[in-house]
């Protein structure tokens, strides 16, 4: 964690703050929450779907790992890690429940089988857990700095609660971009299993998300298939653009997230949350304003 970001120090420990995290999604939320960018939408909804067994499936891992961590850092940065993953999986689960019953029935049918894949995910050695789970923090930490620097293009015009809510959970992935990282080093650190990890902890995601994805445009029946599969295509491809390098130096032998420069605005952010002592509510952007910022009615810094 670099010097000016959200860690406070308590007992010379830095801590990852658990924050108060929740969005009020509208009972009317449309599924196509992008106006104008359906793929761009249904790619999140997708992988919005993976969520709630995904990091259910990285806290479980995380914590069958403290039993073996003695060090007292660690330790800390793990409690922050799980308690950030819980609230984000819980966020996505209510999200997930609106868009289900907001036109996307079919949704059910692959949670239950995401549900499988982690059930399955879950009886492997913990050191690919671990390995999986460093490997698809890897790929959000190429997620964060895309949504958080690129919002403006993203979420144009966007409903602001989701989008919020998207940015909101980057955010907070950067914060605890380092721990599965370490604690995979720390109990193993085996090069290759690692980087065999940062392969499957991303594709075995995008690949899940792409299920959710297809299968909602399938149902929106908008454009021929043709044209669907063209539009999956080019979300795809940008996000082989933005997040393909991310996995490239993650591949890299002596590869560490502390590498990574951190989001412009990340600072802000934390600053913005910091000012409510991290209580809440989060922050909703004004996604048709000139340059998304952060709502204005805090002025004051941060104490
Ligand atoms: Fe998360
Ligand atoms: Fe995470």
């Amino acid at each position: 964690m670099t010097e000016g970001s959200n860690q406070r120090q308590v007992n010379d420990l830095a801590v990852i703050p658990v924050r108060s995290f929740d969005f009020a999604f509208p009972e009317d939320l449309d599924p196509l929450w992008i106006p104008l960018a359906p793929y761009r939408a249904h790619f999140y909804n997708g992988v919005s779907l993976t969520m709630p067994y995904l990091e259910p499936f990285l806290c479980k891992t995380m914590r069958e790992a403290q039993q073996l961590v003695e060090d007292e850092q660690l330790l800390e940065d793990m409690k922050g890690f799980i308690g950030q993953e819980a609230q984000h999986y819980r966020c996505h689960r209510r999200l997930n429940e609106r868009l289900t019953l907001n036109g996307h029935p079919q949704f059910s049918i692959i949670e239950a089988r995401i549900s499988v894949a982690y059930e399955r995910l879950s009886k492997r050695s913990l050191r690919t857990r671990l390995a999986y789970s460093a490997g698809f923090e890897c790929m959000t930490n190429g997620f964060t700095n895309w949504i958080l620097g690129d919002r403006k293009a993203l979420f144009e015009n966007a409903q602001a609660d989701v989008a919020s809510f998207w940015i909101a959970h980057m955010a907070e992935e950067c914060e605890h971009k380092t721990v599965a990282f370490d604690v995979y080093e720390h109990l193993y650190g085996s090069y290759w299993v690692r980087a065999l990890g940062v392969v499957h902890g991303s594709f075995h995601v995008l690949g899940l998300g792409c299920i959710g994805m297809t299968s909602a445009l399938h149902r929106d029946q908008k454009g021929s298939q043709l044209q669907r599969l063209a539009g999956t295509l080019r979300q795809l491809g940008a996000v082989a653009g933005k997040v393909g390098p991310f996995l490239l130096r993650a591949l890299h032998p002596r590869y560490n997230p502390r590498q990574e420069n951190e989001p412009e605005w990340l600072d802000d952010w934390i600053a913005y949350n910091a000012q409510l002592g991290n209580l809440g509510p989060m922050p909703v952007i004004d996604t048709t304003s000139e340059d998304m910022s952060l709502p204005s009615h805090l002025t004051q810094p941060a104490r």
